[in-house]
């Protein structure tokens, strides 16, 4: 059986107080290696025709990236960093060079992915932390691509993927070391603890953002999470998180889940929402 290195009943209580939670070695460099092949792999099948016309800016193409975004709950789309089109559409730099992430049901439509969300490690890590039936909600790979990956701002999971009555689940795994350079996580310890401060909402096609809670977070305790290539960081869904951009010549690849319990409720008004013939899964 795997082990889940140096997780304690300290650690639960470390995560359930600080809202975040650091597990060194918990995928081999093989593991990881097999996370950024495949990867590499969809990328080369890619066509970037697929999208380059609605992430180009020759024209107001708000709604179609929109449509793009949100008909990708159940889907392996391909997202751009920005600037990275010329203006006729074509790209300015290789693709493997120009997407930020790919999202959102790599677990579910990927056989590759979809063994690799569900190693053994991930299944005991839940069971430690007393989950009883996890459904994965969605997954994401991110590049963060070297001289451009882009920043991602303060912000709370939960906001994404409202569950109750428990709060989403996030593991965020380093395929590659992760440092202040290249873009590293960074966290507000405790804040979770504040509670939701904004509800992204969706109504058909539109979204809007509803503010449940304008007090600002106390970003002077903020800190940054530097971990080694193999680390996994648990994410509590209230936890305040972001990411700055990466000007380093390194890429820091990483692979992230989300979690809700089968017997909790996924907001009907989540942007992510799949077709009842494709329910989410679990192990
Ligand atoms: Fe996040």
């Amino acid at each position: 059986m795997t082990t889940v290195p140096t997780f304690s009943p300290e650690s639960l209580e470390r995560f359930q107080q600080d809202g975040y939670l650091i597990l060194k070695d918990f995928l081999s460099v093989k593991e990881c290696q097999e996370f950024i092949n495949q990867a590499a792999n969809l990328v080369k099948e890619f066509d970037p025709k697929e999208s380059s016309t609605i992430f180009s800016t020759t024209v107001d193409n708000t709604e179609a990236r929109d449509a793009y975004f949100l008909h990708s709950g159940d889907k392996i789309r391909f997202f751009w960093e920005k600037d990275v089109f010329h203006s006729n559409g074509s790209l300015r730099v290789p693709k493997e060079k120009g997407i930020n992430k790919i999202g959102h049901a790599l677990h579910d439509l990927d056989p590759v992915f979809s063994r690799l969300s569900r190693l053994p490690q991930i299944k005991t890590l839940l069971q430690a932390l007393k989950w009883i039936d996890p459904l994965i909600v969605q997954s994401m790979y991110i590049f963060k691509q070297p001289e451009r990956g882009g920043e991602v701002v303060w912000h709370q999971d939960q906001t994404y993927l409202e569950t109750s009555p428990g709060t989403i689940l996030g593991l965020w795994m380093a395929l590659e070391d992760a440092t202040i350079e290249n873009g590293c996580l960074w966290a507000i310890p405790g804040e979770h603890q504040a509670g939701l401060k904004k509800r992204f909402v969706r109504q058909n096609l539109k979204t809007s953002t509803e503010v449940l809670d304008d007090s600002p977070w106390d970003e002077g305790k903020k800190i940054s999470l530097e971990v080694p290539q193999g680390s996994v960081i648990l994410l509590h869904g209230l936890l305040p998180h972001k990411s700055e951009e990466n000007l380093s010549a390194k890429s820091r690849q990483a692979y992230t889940l989300h979690f809700m319990e089968r017997t909790w409720q996924f907001s009907p008004q989540n942007w992510l929402q799949r077709d009842p013939q494709f329910p989410f899964t679990g192990f």
